[in-house]
């Protein structure tokens, strides 16, 4: 989650300008990039990557850190996994979806948490990244955080190789790349846990819209949650309209709110 997020209460409502194919952007090999058919991502291929001092990468493309710059693991851990009551609800077939699938810090610190529980069964995360960071670039990044770095190796020798889909102790994992708009409706499952990880709405509005809450709304198992480090209020909004109970919460280290919710209720 950006560092940033945090006073995305002054969003635009208006929807950004549309986004448009990054086909040269994707991995040849990803058979996420062959499962997306029109992608309107992208404002042109590539992440564009700058690096701030720490280790945080920068989006230059949406002008955002991937993470928080105040302990990016602790806060993943605070507003992702606490946010939805995780651990605690893992179960065998437990679904967690994300949008904004980046270095993976969320999906490794999930890993952590399912291993720790030692939960029978299978666990599936399934993401939507627009822009995949090159493997190299993910290593760099998690190397911020040893102990989500201590157990990436099997994550990043399965991305270096192109895949998108791979089995990490059960926990099965799938990045769908193209443009969450695009691919989230065409979506045939549902999760019992969402991490809306954008960038910050300010500056990754597309991201954020009513119609892409919807279908957030629509893609999520009874009493299914969602957690996010904004409080933004067009996208409570939008998540209420969604069909949840929206709740603003005490935020991680010196933010002062995020958002939970809970479907219907
Ligand atoms: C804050 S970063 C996510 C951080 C990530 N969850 C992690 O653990 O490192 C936001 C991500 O959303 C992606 N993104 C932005 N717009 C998108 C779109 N329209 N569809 C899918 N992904 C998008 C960006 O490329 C970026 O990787």
């Amino acid at each position: 989650m950006p560092a940033t997020g945090q006073s995305a209460d002054v969003a635009s409502a208006q929807e950004p300008a549309p986004l448009r194919a990054p086909q040269t952007g994707h991995p040849p090999e990803s058979p996420g990039a062959q499962d997306a058919p029109a992608i309107r991502a992208s404002r042109t291929a590539g992440p564009d990557l700058d690096w701030r001092e720490g280790g945080i990468p920068v989006s230059t493309r949406f002008d955002d850190p991937y993470f928080s710059l105040a302990d990016g693991l602790a806060e993943t851990r605070h507003v992702f996994l606490a946010g939805n009551r995780l651990p605690e609800r893992f179960r065998e077939g437990f679904a967690i979806a994300e949008l904004g699938f980046g270095t993976g810090l969320n999906m490794l610190a999930t890993l952590i948490g399912w291993r720790a529980a030692g939960r029978p069964g299978r666990l599936s995360y399934l993401s939507f990244e627009a822009f995949p960071l090159a493997a190299p670039d993910i290593a760099r990044a998690l190397a911020a955080f040893p102990e989500a770095r201590a157990v990436a190796d099997p994550f990043l020798a399965a991305w270096g190789a192109g895949r998108r889909r791979f089995d990490l102790d059960g926990m099965a994992v799938e990045v769908r790349i193209g443009d969450a708009r695009d691919l989230l409706p065409r979506w045939e499952g549902r999760a019992d846990a969402w991490f809306l990880d954008g960038f910050s709405p300010a500056k990754n509005p597309e991201l954020w819209s009513e119609a892409l809450m919807a279908e957030v709304g629509r893609h999520t198992a009874p009493e299914g949650t969602f957690a996010t480090y904004t409080a933004a209020g067009h996208v409570r909004r939008a998540l209420a309209e969604a069909g949840f109970t929206v709740t603003r919460q005490p935020g991680h280290g010196r933010k002062r709110h995020m958002t939970t919710g809970v479907l219907g209720r």
